[in-house]
């Protein structure tokens, strides 16, 4: 099976990566699924809704300034330095990701379609105004931006729609791609799982890396049953 994907990912000029939750785990930032996951002790609709920030701004920023607060102490994992040495070899790379840890930045990955926003970036609910802020923890909670207004963590909540034109920008990527990984993702989250299926019918060979079977392993071309940092500098 590892042989089969290392040849695929040896040919092909290609390639795209959708990577999920399970990218970081070897990092030390729990999945939100599965064992230790944490919508085992949250739910996203206290948490993870526009609903939930207007309720309550300070409980949903309290959250993630904790969670800004574990990443800050993690650093990128050999998955993730992986797959920023494939893009330097490959003519056509796009990596997808639906983390907002910023890890795939800080192993030096360049083109990456955050399809799930930044959680080291702001929004004012007020004026708009959208910016970097690596403070981990935040002076006060909640932030404010500087016209006095609310600000809310840079990240995509469900229910919500992704940056514009982003979905069609991977969706593009999944298409031409002779190559499609698909790393750490529990792929039930849409729009984001249907680039798996979206690829293959475009005639991608895809390759799934993940300890556990998704909704898609019996689909895929080559389903790779191990973690993400122990497998992919093997691939490559
Ligand atoms: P999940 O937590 O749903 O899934 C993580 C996946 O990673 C699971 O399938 C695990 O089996 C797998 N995994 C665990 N350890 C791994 C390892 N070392 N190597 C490879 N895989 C491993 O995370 P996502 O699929 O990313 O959205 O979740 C999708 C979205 O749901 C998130 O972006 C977030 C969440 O709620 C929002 O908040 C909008």
């Amino acid at each position: 099976m590892i042989g089969q994907a290392r040849e695929w990912l040896a040919q092909a000029a290609s390639v795209a990566v959708l990577t999920g939750a399970g990218i970081s785990a070897e990092s030390g930032i729990p999945t939100f699924r599965g064992a230790g996951g944490l919508w085992k002790n949250y739910k996203p609709e206290d948490l993870a809704t526009a609903e939930a920030f207007g309720r309550d701004p300070r409980l949903v920023w309290e959250w993630y300034n904790w969670r800004r607060e574990l990443i800050a102490k993690a650093a990128p994992n050999p998955a993730h330095l992986a797959l920023a040495q494939l893009e330097t070899r490959k003519p056509r790379f796009t990596l997808i990701t639906q983390n907002v840890d910023g890890l795939h930045d800080r192993a030096g990955s360049r083109r990456i379609l955050k399809l799930h926003g930044d959680i080291w970036r702001m929004r004012c609910t007020v004026c708009g105004a959208n910016w970097p802020d690596r403070c981990a923890p935040l002076p006060r909670i909640p932030p404010h931006c500087h016209c006095g207004g609310l600000a809310r963590p840079g990240v995509v909540w469900f229910g919500e729609p992704l940056p514009d034109g982003m979905m069609n920008e991977a969706e593009h990527a999944a298409a031409s791609a002779e190559v499609f990984l698909v790393i750490g993702t529990s792929a039930v989250v849409y729009p984001a799982a249907g680039l798996v299926p979206y690829a293959r019918q475009s005639g991608a060979k895809v390759i799934e890396i993940n300890p556990e079977s998704t909704p898609f392993s019996a689909m895929v071309g080559c389903a790779l049953q191990a973690p993400a940092g122990e497998l992919l500098p093997k691939l490559l």
